[in-house]
């Protein structure tokens, strides 16, 4: 069975890719993730406040000078602490390319278009294959229009292009009230690929508290319809590679993404909730029904629910929503 993919310009010897998480943040869980059969890793992100934020204690270092060795090096250990750290983010890049044999991407998370922009540089420097970059931002400023919300993503994407020569993909949020066409802006802004969808943090309140509560709940399988629904539409129309994010749990939701058009299916928290070597299962389980259904290949497979393909592609639409409600009432 060729399970092989093309992603962003790299070849995956299956669609199954690691999305960022934490998990993706030690070699050795990398490794076992290649051992296990992925296909591609995806970093966890560095964010723009960790950038700016070393780029401010340098600052304050290389403005104190030599006089005051003593009081620069207090800051040192600070810095070397930070997070995930941005000089060891590079490093774990570095690594993670000499360790594994699957595609390493990077991850970038920002929202505003100049300070840090320039860390993609490194980042391709390091070695990263390609660079995702995650627009979490929430408009809460009133004043902001849809159109301004998404100039500003489609801006910083034009940055990162301009930083780089590696690929560049953007995972989305579904929040534009035009998906399709912020799709194809984005697609003319030369994105390389098109994440579907960023998972949005979103806080709960503690009752017996009565406080927010900013736990993180892993996500189900049923999560899937909002992505699979945009990847159907979008297949065949953009020139970018799609990749399906949010509710992967086995090889039957791996198969259904593929199936609406996906180039690539990522997976986190089906890693997080059975392990690592819960991708064996979900590649292994690909293969087999695709087999049982005949198919010489994913490439075979891919699309053939798209909206393009489908005999019926209202069912992507208003009509059927229309008879399902309807057949609720009886
Ligand atoms: C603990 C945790 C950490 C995550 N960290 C990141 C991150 O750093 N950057 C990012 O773009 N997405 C991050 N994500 C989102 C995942 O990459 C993924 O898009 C999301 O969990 C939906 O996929 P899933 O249903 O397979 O978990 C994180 C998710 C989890 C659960």
């Amino acid at each position: 069975m060729m399970l092989a993919t093309r992603y962003l310009g790299l070849d995956l010897r299956n669609p199954l890719v690691a999305s960022a998480s934490p998990l993706n943040a030690e070699l050795d869980n990398i490794r076992r993730l290649e051992d296990a059969g992925i296909g591609a890793v995806v970093l966890p992100s560095v964010f723009e406040e960790q950038l700016v934020e070393d780029e401010e204690r340098l600052e304050r270092l290389i403005s104190t000078g030599i006089d005051s060795v003593a009081e620069a090096a207090s800051y040192l250990p600070a810095a070397r602490d930070y997070g995930v750290g941005t000089d060891r983010y590079l490093d774990l890049i570095a690594r993670a390319r000499r360790a594994v044999g699957v595609p390493v991407i990077a991850s970038l998370n920002g929202v505003t278009d100049h300070g840090w922009i320039g860390y993609a540089r490194d980042m391709e420097s390091a070695g990263a294959q390609a660079i995702e970059l995650n627009v979490f931002w929430i408009p809460t400023d009133l004043s902001l229009s849809g159109r301004d919300v998404e100039e500003r993503v489609v801006d910083i994407l034009a940055s990162v292009k301009a930083a780089v020569s590696i690929p560049v993909a953007i995972k989305l949020s579904p929040y534009f009230s035009a998906i399709g066409h912020m799709a194809r802006r984005l697609d003319a802004a030369g994105a390389d690929g098109l994440v579907l969808f960023n998972r949005f943090y979103q806080p709960d309140i503690d009752l017996a508290a009565m406080r927010l509560s900013p736990d993180l709940k892993l996500s189900h399988a049923t999560e899937i319809r909002l992505p699979l629904l945009w990847i159907g539409v979008l297949h065949g129309q953009v020139r970018a590679s799609l990749a399906a994010t949010s509710g992967v749990q086995g090889a039957d939701e791996v198969i259904k993404y593929v199936l609406a058009g996906a180039d690539a299916v990522m997976t986190t928290a089906a890693l997080l909730r059975h392990g690592i070597a819960h991708a064996t299962t979900m590649v292994t389980g690909l293969g087999r029904w695709l087999e049982a259904r005949g198919f010489a290949s994913v490439a075979d497979a891919r699309g053939r629910l798209s909206r393009r393909h489908v005999a019926n592609p209202e069912a992507f639409e208003r009509g059927n929503y229309i008879r399902i409600l309807q057949s609720h009432g009886h």
